[in-house]
């Protein structure tokens, strides 16, 4: 730790820096692909020259045809012969495919005008301590976070609530599941299609997304046994009423200081045996762990959500949280995609 290492030299730290630059020209580069659908063009018609893309999609030849140059240098285009382009491999799914579990358009959409405009804020909230919530940041904003999280909203609904071997039985068989922090609904009418007999209710604190999760649930169909409320855990649910309490990508959404409350208010939520789901980040413990590739994801999220006030927490933070709300089984712990830790434990 903090030792140099001997293979770095003044030119490899400016060859990393200049690559880092790079990527953020990229992932720019990717936002306009996926926003001006160039992309999804050269899905549909592989093989195209940039004269051909632009007249498609109405957009100026001169800059399609630098954008179309650079994409190729970043390989995330081919030229199969000279001036035609067509995808590199698995971008159409990655790029174009939005239910795609794969598909990483509204990551880099978050990154590209939502973090790109908190970074700038933060020049002055570095001085002034402020924050600026998830909540209340309108409706653009939350479909750009359903959109990032969809990926592991399609692998909770279809493989992780699935595999818990005893919660899937009864959920199987009309049981029900709380989702805590619903957002726009999305993983809520994914594990109902998961699970046809399963009652579900989501509830959120957030105003505009309980209203777009209520319009999501309506649309799919589903009013009569998926719910969406707003509120508080305490406030909008009848205690020992489910047997599954689930939370993706909101435990760390929490504010620091109530984490124990709500903690406490989804395990009075649980049946006796009721099972707790927690898909969440786990944040480095130590200096070593900052540097090792499986906590770059959550660490790189800590940065980015500095100022919506969100803190991730450890590993001894989550085991805290979850004994502290009584739930004194067993904590199973697992590591998925690029960095989500899947956290299970049942209700003595
Ligand atoms: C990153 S979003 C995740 C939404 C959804 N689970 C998904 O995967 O797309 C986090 C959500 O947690 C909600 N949230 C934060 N604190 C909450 C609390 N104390 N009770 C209920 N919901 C909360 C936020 O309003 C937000 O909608």
């Amino acid at each position: 730790m903090g030792e140099p290492r001997a293979e770095i030299t003044a030119d490899s730290q400016v060859a990393r820096v200049f690559e880092w630059r790079r990527g953020f020209n990229t992932i720019h580069l990717i936002h306009l692909g996926v926003q001006l659908g160039m992309f999804r063009a050269l899905a549909e018609a592989p093989d195209s020259t940039p004269a051909q893309l632009a007249a498609r999609l109405g957009l100026h030849a001169p800059y399609v045809e630098r954008w179309c140059m650079t994409a190729y240098g970043m390989e995330l285009l081919d030229a199969p012969a000279q001036g035609c382009y067509r995808l590199a491999p698995f971008m159409d799914v990655i790029l174009t495919a939005p239910s795609h579990p794969r598909y990483l358009g509204s990551y880099v959409q978050l990154g590209a005008e939502v973090a790109t405009e908190d970074f700038t804020r933060c020049l002055q909230a570095f001085r002034t301590g402020e924050v600026v919530p998830f909540q209340g940041r309108g409706d653009a904003f939350n479909h750009a976070i359903a959109g990032s999280t969809w990926g592991l909203q399609v692998v909770t609904a279809k493989k992780i609530l699935p595999g818990l071997a005893g919660l899937s039985e009864q959920l199987a068989a009309g049981g029900r599941l709380l989702e805590v922090g619903c957002g726009t609904g999305n993983l809520l009418v994914q594990v109902a299609k998961a699970f046809p007999a399963a009652r579900l209710v989501g509830v959120d604190i957030d105003t505009e997304s309980i209203a777009a999760a209520r319009k999501r649930v309506e649309d799919a169909g589903m009013s009569a046994r998926v719910q969406a409320r707003r509120g508080t855990v305490a406030s909008a649910i009848q205690p020992q009423s489910f047997d599954a309490v689930l939370m993706v990508e909101v435990l760390h959404e929490i504010a620091p200081g109530i984490r124990p409350t709500v903690l406490s208010e989804c395990a009075h939520a649980l049946k006796p045996g009721g099972w707790m789901v927690i898909v969440d980040e786990t944040y480095p413990s130590t200096l070593e762990e900052a540097r090792a590739p499986e906590f770059k994801f959550p660490l790189h999220t800590g940065f980015e959500e500095l100022l919506w006030g969100n803190v991730i927490p450890t590993r001894e933070e989550q085991e805290r949280l979850l004994r502290g709300a009584g739930m004194n089984g067993e904590i199973q712990r697992s590591l998925i995609g690029e960095g989500f830790t899947v956290l299970t434990t049942r209700k003595p």
